[in-house]
């Protein structure tokens, strides 16, 4: 099991599960590829003092697992980008859920399909990958009022870091990937 301490961040928390959204930050954050590539492992590596994000004065730098060699064995896509869901799912990580670890997660399964996608195929948005890192308010209702056919979401607005894009192109899978949220044949689909 590979653990990830991630000691000194920068950057924005989402919320609750403030490791895990630290994590991402690291591995995605500013630092990542337009591709969503980890900036340790697509590309040069460099050593934990010397990346400019965690404090080289601090002793943790030298009992830190290096990204490269932490994240060797993460399931990843067909460039080599790491598929975080599947990384929780199979177990290789295991994020606290508060600074304390006993918060519980509140998930829920539930998927809504967004159909106006011109061309494109529907885009399908599961709740549970989602609510297993995230909770409800991360989303709810800054980011998106809960209600089906509520928000007027645009692919724009999306590249532009609004909506799915506060997330997605930051810590989560970029734009780029269409097909990982454009995954729904326009004729496979219930109503919205
Ligand atoms: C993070 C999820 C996500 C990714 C990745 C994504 N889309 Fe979208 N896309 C959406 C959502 C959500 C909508 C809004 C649909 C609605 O409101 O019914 C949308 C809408 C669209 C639309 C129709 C509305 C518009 O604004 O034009 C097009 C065309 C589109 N996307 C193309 C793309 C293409 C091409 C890519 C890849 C380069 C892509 N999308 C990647 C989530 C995504
Ligand atoms: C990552 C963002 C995100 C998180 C986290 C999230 N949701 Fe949502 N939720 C959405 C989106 C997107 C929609 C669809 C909005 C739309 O259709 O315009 C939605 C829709 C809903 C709806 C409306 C369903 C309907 O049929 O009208 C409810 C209820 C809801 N969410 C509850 C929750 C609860 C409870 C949680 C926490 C356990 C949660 N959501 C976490 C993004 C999120
Ligand atoms: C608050 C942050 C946040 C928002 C907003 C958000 N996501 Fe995500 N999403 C994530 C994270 C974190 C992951 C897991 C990391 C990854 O897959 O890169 C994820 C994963 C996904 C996945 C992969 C699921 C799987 O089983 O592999 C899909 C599909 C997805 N998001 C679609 C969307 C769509 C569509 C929207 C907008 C309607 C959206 N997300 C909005 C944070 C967010």
């Amino acid at each position: 099991m590979h653990i990830i301490k991630v000691m000194k961040i920068f950057g924005v928390y989402f919320g609750a599960v403030t490791l895990l959204a630290g994590m991402l930050l690291v591995s995605f954050g500013a630092f990542a590829e337009e591709g969503g590539g980890h900036y340790q492992l697509h590309g040069d590596v460099v050593p934990i003092q010397e990346d400019g994000i965690h404090d080289p004065e601090n002793d943790a730098v030298k009992t830190l697992q290096p990204p490269a060699e932490a994240m060797k064995d993460f399931p990843r896509d067909a460039r080599g980008v790491i598929n975080w869901v599947e990384t929780l799912d199979s177990g290789l990580i295991a994020p606290r859920t508060g600074l304390l670890g006993n918060e519980k997660m509140h998930s829920v399964d539930f998927d809504v399909i967004f159909k106006n996608t011109a061309s494109m195929p529907y885009v399908r948005f599961p709740h549970l990958p989602h609510t297993k890192w995230l909770t409800c308010k991360n989303c709810h209702p800054a980011i998106f009022l809960p209600q089906r056919g509520g928000n007027f979401v645009t692919m724009a607005a999306i590249i532009e870091g609004e909506f799915c894009g506060v997330c997605h192109g930051k810590v989560a899978f970029p734009p780029l990937q269409c097909n990982r949220c454009h995954s729904v044949a326009r004729e496979n689909v219930g109503l919205r």
